[in-house]
């Protein structure tokens, strides 16, 4: 495996061009000769290479290696870092309409090639191709919205004359980039989560270094190769680098970037937290996402196909996929019957078939403790309703009952394709019941009652709350991001501007007295 390229020899960034078009040819021979595998290069300083390190990336259905990533040393990321920080004045003085220029260039090649993302994603994360073309869609947003935001960002002018101190003072704010960002995203949105990062910092003017999750990489390096060929970013502007854990402590760690956004597993982010010196933070973490049916609304099947949706979509592998279900005693058995019958009907197999609604989980090891908390939860109390096997790396669409709040499967994040539904009779207690949670990102609630809407937005320990739907509807424009362990601070392009810049005053005495 890999044993082509790890012949070609030690040649890096330094490699003249000739040199560099002989190993790409010989790189395209031994690769047509070997196998169908592509290699992706990653991008240093908005270019891209090839060294002589790859990881491998498997198709998270077939589980071989569906294609190879060049892999950055912490030398590649040191340099990578000394670029953005050179590129920190060009991007802060490149005009709005510059700015927007960029992001609506990245809509317009994207949507060329909306396709090619969406089955690079189904290769690389096993998402079934209709929520991979979603995920495609979703980026597009993003920078469309982030192209919007890029001419909309403004200051405000602050009258300081509250008292005689003030007397003939003025005083303007306007928001500065902040400079280099370190960016880490997730493997369950390869591209949109890295898009939530990637677009507001070029709309704020700040160059970045991204860490793609090293099991799907590949989304991120094609936006990489789209920015690539964006003249107007500055040189040094962009980094985008494939590596493990180990040796990517430099994005964490080091005090040349002025800001670490981090979107993963709540056990590495707050560890990230700790080392990360005197950076700002922004921490998007898990969640155990809760649902409330207090009313069918519009009535029974409306509320059920939301239901599933927001329990299975993406194979439940989002951070506020639906894992709690407490639905009132009036409506319980109802909504139990219909919800699995709905559940029978999803199909699971192969990501790339258009019927496929459940895809594989990302590796058999998260499968196989999935199948652990499940077998545990059974041994406590709690009954399968439908689902509950596994079969390598897929796993059936799962509802389980009766299960006691210390079992992994309600207290814990599944992060799969698994929910557990419990019935109420008061809905104050129901709030609580979806508030005995460690996380707290989003919640869905559903009713008729005004009153009782208000009030579980008023109570819920969470950053978003959905009326008359499931707690995994997310817009791309709207503030993103959790209390509790969910994390630190909002996304959603105009709020993730915001951490992206500073605000800085001008105080003015004196002015307009002629
Ligand atoms: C996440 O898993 O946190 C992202 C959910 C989304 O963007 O829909």
């Amino acid at each position: 495996k890999g044993s082509f390229l790890l012949s070609i020899g030690s040649w890096r960034t330094t490699v003249k061009p000739l040199e560099q078009l002989q190993f790409q040819r010989r790189s395209a021979m031994a690769s047509a000769k070997k196998d169908e595998v592509k290699v992706y290069p990653f991008y240093l300083a908005n270019k891209p290479v090839t060294p002589n390190q790859a990881i491998e990336v498997l198709n998270k259905y077939t589980q071989e290696v569906g294609a190879k990533v060049a892999r950055a040393t912490p030398e590649d990321i040191d340099k990578a870092i000394g670029h953005a920080v050179e590129a920190t004045e060009a991007m802060a003085e490149l005009p709005a309409f510059t700015r927007q220029a960029i992001l609506e260039k990245v809509v317009t090649e994207v949507t060329g090639r909306k396709e090619e993302f969406a089955r690079a994603l189904c290769m690389e994360a096993g998402k079934a191709i209709v929520d991979a073309r979603g995920e495609v869609q979703r980026l597009i947003d993003t920078f469309k919205i982030a192209a919007g935001e890029a001419v909309r960002l403004s200051g405000e002018y602050l009258p300081v004359d509250y008292g005689p101190r003030g007397k003939g003072f003025q005083s303007i704010v306007r928001r500065f980039p902040i400079g280099p960002v370190s960016m880490v995203s997730p493997w369950n949105f390869p591209l949109n989560l890295v898009a939530h990062k990637v677009a507001p910092a070029i709309a704020a003017g700040c160059p970045f270094v991204l860490k793609p999750a090293s099991r799907t990489p590949i989304g991120a390096l094609l936006l990489g190769e789209i920015l690539s060929k964006i003249e107007e970013l500055p040189p040094g502007a962009f980094s985008i680098l494939p590596c493990e854990r180990d040796g990517a402590d430099l994005f964490t760690t080091d005090d040349r970037l002025k800001l670490l956004t981090f979107t993963g597993s709540a056990s590495v982010g707050w560890r990230m937290k700790d080392r990360a010196g005197k950076k700002k933070v922004v921490l998007e973490l898990g969640g155990n996402a809760a649902c409330i049916v207090e009313d069918l609304v519009p009535d029974l099947d409306g509320t059920v196909a939301r239901l599933w949706f927001a329990g299975f979509y993406q194979s439940g592998q989002s951070c506020i996929s639906l894992q709690r279900l407490y639905v009132h005693e009036k409506h319980y058995e109802d909504v139990k019957a219909k919800l699995v019958e709905e559940t029978k009907k999803l199909k699971k197999g192969d990501p790339l078939d258009e019927d496929t609604k459940i895809g594989p989980i990302i590796s058999e090891k998260e499968a196989i403790r999935m199948e652990e908390w499940v077998e545990k939860a059974v041994k406590a109390g709690g009954k399968v309703l439908v689902g509950g096997k596994r079969d390598g790396v897929l796993f059936d669409a799962t509802i389980l009952e009766d299960v006691p709040f210390k079992c992994e499967v309600v207290s814990e994040e599944i992060f799969g394709p698994i929910l557990v539904i419990s019935k109420y009779s008061d809905f104050k207690d129901a709030i609580k019941q979806a508030n005995e949670s460690r996380y707290g990102l989003q919640a869905g609630v559903f009713t008729n009652d005004l009153n009782k809407a208000f009030y579980a937005y008023e109570k819920l320990q969470v950053g978003g709350v959905l009326i008359n739907d499931g707690p995994s509807t997310r817009f791309d424009n709207q503030p993103y991001g959790g209390l509790k362990d969910s994390g630190i601070e909002r996304e959603g392009v105009k709020y993730a501007i915001e951490h992206m810049t500073e605000p800085k005053i001008m105080l003015m005495r004196n002015l307009g007295k002629l």
